[in-house]
């Protein structure tokens, strides 16, 4: 496994509709890895393939230490409610903003040997799964954020 480069903000990269991915293959897996290890480099609960300059339909999430997920070729089936919270992005470093989400979603999206995997998101894991679901539109939580402010970065 290695770490990737992180993008940030102002790359065009981050504002492109990314790819669907044809097949899982050994290839994704490997690149899939490097997210997770790059992820928890950057002590981040999520990342999307953009943000390592792949314009691929993918993301990992970690919203809780210990559980990973791999999402390839996501689609976000319902979306119900609304929460309100603070989001920061390994793409925007030194930023927090509040952003309103959906409370609960159901998603589905081959994981990392390709099977079809569906889940039911609430709470914190929602945030991080739309946060990262909206990566791959090319989008990012400070077009949605009504308060963006700096915060201290974590020294690494
Ligand atoms: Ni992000």
């Amino acid at each position: 496994m290695a770490l990737r480069n992180i993008v940030t903000q102002g790359d065009p990269i981050l504002r492109k509709h990314c790819r669907e991915v044809d097949k899982v293959d050994d290839r994704i897996r490997m690149i899939l890895d490097d997210m997770v290890e790059t992820m928890r480099d950057a002590k981040g609960v999520g990342l999307a393939a953009p943000q390592i300059g792949m314009m691929r339909r993918m993301f990992v999430a970690e919203p809780e230490e210990g559980t990973v997920y791999c999402f390839v070729n996501p689609e976000i089936l319902e979306a119900e409610g609304t929460q309100t919270g603070d989001e920061g992005c390994l793409s925007v470093p030194g930023y927090q903003g509040t952003v309103e989400r959906p409370a609960r979603i159901r998603i589905k999206g081959l994981d990392r040997d390709g099977n079809m995997q569906e889940y039911e998101f609430k709470e914190r894991e929602a945030v991080v799964m739309c946060h990262e679901f909206d990566h791959l539109e090319g989008i990012l939580y400070i077009d949605k954020s009504t308060n963006l402010y700096e915060v201290e970065q974590e020294e690494a």
